[in-house]
This record gives structure tokens, sequence and C-alpha cells, in this order.
């Protein structure tokens, strides 16, 4: 076991060649941590049980990162010389269907389809396979800390869930709430999702970075943070870190997704409690939060749920509240070809079911209908995502 632990560490510091120590190792050794041994740690990410499952995903991560880099961009100069051979300006709108019959035999756009949305479907199926066959392990883990702090969990097996969330968003199998290893899942997937242009988030660096830039409110009093939408928490635990001395709710209607972020948090030794609801209908007494923030949730949720959900965060929020909903800028009716097809193809491939409705709503105006005041602080401003601040009048 000794030789193993220090042939891990050695690899966990990423250097495969200096790793001496294997040679010390067994066959039995080798085969066992082959199928699953805990392998410690890098940095505040839990490595997966297995080498191979862990060179799988280093796998889909690079061929991520190289499509987006070359795959995606031949394509994106095939449908700028598409356009260009049918006299169309490629910054004029056009309508989809149209745009679909042209780009729909072109060899180089339809290979970049075809193999992102393969790797996609491999990313996912590696770590639905690796955690459904070591599932006895891995929820004796998860029960050993569903009571335990310094946070707490509170979950509701048998609510009755809307229909709106049971999609298999980003073809994520069982989405948020039909699988037990949902938060397993999401957490090492979508490590290799954040690669596309905004840095690598192992160690939360993209959640932890917008919490520190986050705004304060004039009186400068953060006492009460919900984070909805919170996923496995990883926006939760940076808030609570900026804010050490204020309760922090994460709330997620994914039961899997919240019981994966307590493991985490108590694991990590973080104070944050995680509740499983709805975030338009959260079942917080009236004004009771200083700081209402969500990362990414909104475009993944139906137009009118969102609306919803900004009016419970208006009765939740006392005057002077900040708000700060982190999703993308809307006006999707405005869209350059190029990206039209984009969304089209996230949309019908990979299932994200509610982003057209999220970009065709106006997401800003909707928040300053309900009592909230856009305020332009440069530190709020995120890339790709503009200014998302608000203050509760
Ligand atoms: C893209 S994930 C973002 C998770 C997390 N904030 C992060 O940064 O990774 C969207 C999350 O919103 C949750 N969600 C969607 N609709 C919801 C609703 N109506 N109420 C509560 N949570 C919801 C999903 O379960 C999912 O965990």
């Amino acid at each position: 076991m000794a030789a193993l632990g220090a042939a891990a560490a050695a690899t966990g510091a990423g250097s495969l060649l200096k790793s001496t120590e294997a040679l010390a190792m067994t066959d039995e050794e080798i085969l066992a941590e082959a199928l699953y041994a805990p392998r410690g740690t890098k940095g505040r990410l839990t490595r997966l049980g297995s080498f191979d499952v862990e060179s799988r995903q280093e796998f889909t991560k690079g061929f991520r990162s190289m499509h987006r880099q070359q795959i995606r961009a031949a394509a994106n100069e095939a449908l700028d010389r598409l356009l260009e051979r049918e006299g169309i300006d490629p910054t004029m709108k056009m309508d989809m269907p149209t745009l679909l019959s042209l780009v729909d035999a072109d060899p180089a756009i339809n290979i970049s389809s075809h193999t992102w949305i393969a790797n996609q479907r491999l990313t996912w199926k590696n770590l639905q396979d690796y955690f459904h066959s070591n599932e006895d392990a891995y929820l004796s883990e998860m029960e050993a800390t569903d009571r335990k702090g310094p946070g707490s969990l509170e979950l509701k097996p048998r609510m009755q869930l809307p229909e709106h969330v049971s999609h298999q968003i980003h073809i994520q199998p069982g989405g948020y709430v039909g699988d037990p290893f949902a938060g397993h899942m999401y957490h090492y997937g979508t490590n290799s999702f954040y690669l596309g242009g905004r840095g690598h988030n192992d160690q939360d660096q993209i959640h932890r970075s917008v919490a520190n830039n986050l705004p304060l409110p004039k009186d400068g009093k953060v006492r009460r943070i919900l984070d909805y939408g919170c996923g496995i928490g990883q926006f939760s635990l940076a808030l609570k870190e900026r804010f050490p001395d204020a309760e922090v709710w994460g709330l997620d209607i994914g039961g899997p997704m919240i019981r994966y972020g307590h493991m985490r948090a108590s694991h990590l030794k973080y104070d944050v409690n995680f509740v499983q609801r709805l975030a338009e209908d959260n079942g917080f007494p009236d004004g009771y939060f200083d700081l209402v923030t969500s990362y990414i949730a909104h475009h993944e949720m139906p137009a009118d749920v969102s609306r919803q959900v900004i009016a419970e965060v208006q009765r939740t929020t006392r005057p002077g509240a900040i708000y700060y909903p982190i999703d993308f800028i809307t006006g999707g009716s405005e869209m350059i070809p190029r990206y039209m097809f984009g969304r089209w193809w996230d949309h019908r491939w990979n299932n994200e079911r509610w982003s057209f409705e999220y970009h065709a709503m106006d997401f800003a105006a909707e928040i300053e209908a309900r009592g909230f005041n856009k305020a332009a602080d440069p530190k709020s401003v995120i890339r790709g995502f503009g200014i998302r601040h608000y203050i509760r009048a």
C-alpha cells in the first residue's frame, strides 16, 4: 500500500517520467490500482480512483480543447466560405431553415459537430460507468457525511419534481436529479467544459475569482447569502471563503448534486448549508438575504421560471441587498449566422433545452422590472457575461 501511495503521489505531482516508485510495485498492486483505490487529492480535487478512468478523462478533456482551437475554427471558416459563395453577408441575420439547409452537407461542419458530440458522450459515459461500477464505495462515502458538519444538508427524496428540472441538460446521463452520482459526474465532467477560454476550474478557480470580485451592499453588511442553482456548491464554498462570518445557503433542486456538494464541503471543512428546494419557491422569510447569487443557472431554466425566480429573490432580499445572477448576456435574436448555428446546435444536440427561451428574454429588463437597479461596478463585469449586478431598491 505504501508503494501505491508513493506512486500516486508522484503522478499527482504531475510527472509520470519521474515516477520510479512504480517500478517497486508488484503486478498485483499495479492491477489493484488500475481498478479502484483511494488515490489522494490534487489540491482540493479528489482524484478519480483508477488510472484508467482518469486517463480517459484527460483524453476527452484534451480533445475538447484541441477541438475548440482547431476543428471548430475550421468549421467556422467553412461556414464563412459557404456564405461567401452564396453571396450572403456573414454579419447579417438570416433565418434558421435557410442556414441549416446551407450547412447540411458541408464536411468540415459535420466533422466538427459529430466529433464534439461523440467526445461529450464519451466524457459522461466514462464517468457514469466508473461511478456505477464502484457504487458501494461511493454511496457509503456520501452516507458517511450526510449528517456531518460543519454545514448541513436537507434532502427531500419524496418531493414532487416539476417537469422542467428533469431534462438531461448537456446530455448528462440522468440530468441533475435522476442519477445518484449526478454530482460526481458533474464535477469531473465540467472540469473539462471550463477549458473553453476561461481557464481551469479543478481548484474552483473560476468560482473563487468571481466571488472575490463581488460588489458589496452600500452599508457593507453581508450576514446572509443565498446561492441558488448551486449545483455541487463550488460557488457557495467560494462565497463562504470570501465572507467567512456570513450564513451561506446553497440551494438546488438536484438532490444528488447538493449531496455531493455537502460531502465535499464537509471534507474541506466549509460551514455551508445545502437545501434541496426550487429557486422559485425558496422557503426563506421575506427580506432575509443581503446577497443573492447564482452561477450559470438561468440559461438552463424556462423563461417563465426565471421570471418566478426573480420575483422570489425580490421577496427574500432586504432593501440595499445585492443581486448577482451570473449568466450569458441575452439578446439572441440579433445573432450573426455563425453564433446562430452554434446555439441551435447546442440546443438540438447538446440538449441545452431552454437556451433559446433564455436568450430570447430580456433578462436584465426582467430584473429591473422587479425593483432592482442595475449598478455598473467594473469589478462585477465578467468576460462573456457582461455586467450582472443589481441593487434591491
Ligand atoms: C449549470 S448548473 C450550475 C451549477 C453551479 N451553479 C455551478 O456553478 O456549477 C445549473 C443548476 O441549476 C439547478 N436548477 C435548475 N433549475 C432549478 C430550479 N428551478 N430551482 C433550483 N435549482 C435549479 C440545476 O439542478 C443545476 O444544478
